[in-house]
């Protein structure tokens, strides 16, 4: 899909594929960097994730092992509660393991605190998080996260990944959607 696919439901893109990719190119090499001589398990967060993990998987010179997870969080509407129920858990052990965490983004940052807890418990070696996109308000928890492709406004956003209702995942861009589109 492009802008023009969108029509109306559009309000502005935020980020292009081309600024997505620069920023990964940027991240990949800073992973490769950081994980020399180690073997890297990388957890990508469903469904959100899907784009920035096969993007940023791709990038990197090391061959690493890919494993999923799916969460929900309970909340009204579009913020999250914290309370985190897992709807499909990895097939990995983690045990000893070096994790990396990949999200789409991080808004409250409630969703990926429990899941940090969640996985330390598990036992691995470590745990750090990369995410593409930061919100403010996750400056109000404390979450320390390794990688941060951009920090973007308090919009919501939709594509690369990101949706509104299912829709928008497989835009290759980053945008905000029109008022009339969400009801307001
Ligand atoms: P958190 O617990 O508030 O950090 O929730 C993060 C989750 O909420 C993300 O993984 C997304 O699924 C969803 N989310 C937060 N902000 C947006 C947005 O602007 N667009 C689409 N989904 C979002
Ligand atoms: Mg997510």
């Amino acid at each position: 899909m492009d802008p023009v696919d969108m029509g109306s439901d559009l309000e502005r893109v935020l980020l292009t594929e081309e600024q997505l990719g620069a920023r990964l190119d940027e991240m990949a090499a800073q992973i490769d960097a950081d994980y020399v001589g180690k073997e890297l398990l990388v957890v990508g967060v469903l469904k959100g994730a899907v784009m920035v993990m096969a993007d940023l998987v791709r990038r990197l010179h090391s061959s690493v092992q890919m494993d999923w997870m799916a969460v929900s969080s309970y909340g009204s509407g579009t913020k999250s509660s914290g309370v985190v129920r897992i709807l499909k858990d990895l097939d990995a052990d983690l045990t000893g393991r070096h994790v990396l965490i990949v999200e789409d983004i991080i808004d409250s940052g409630l969703t990926l605190s429990w899941l940090l807890a969640n996985l330390r418990s598990r036992g691995p070696e470590t745990v750090e998080i990369a995410t593409m996109l930061r919100k403010p308000d996750a400056a109000k928890v404390a979450v320390d996260v390794k990688y941060v492709g951009f920090e973007i406004p308090n919009e919501f956003v939709v594509g690369y990944g990101l949706d509104f209702d299912e829709k928008y995942r497989n835009l290759p861009f980053v945008g905000t959607l029109a008022p009339h589109v969400y009801g307001a």
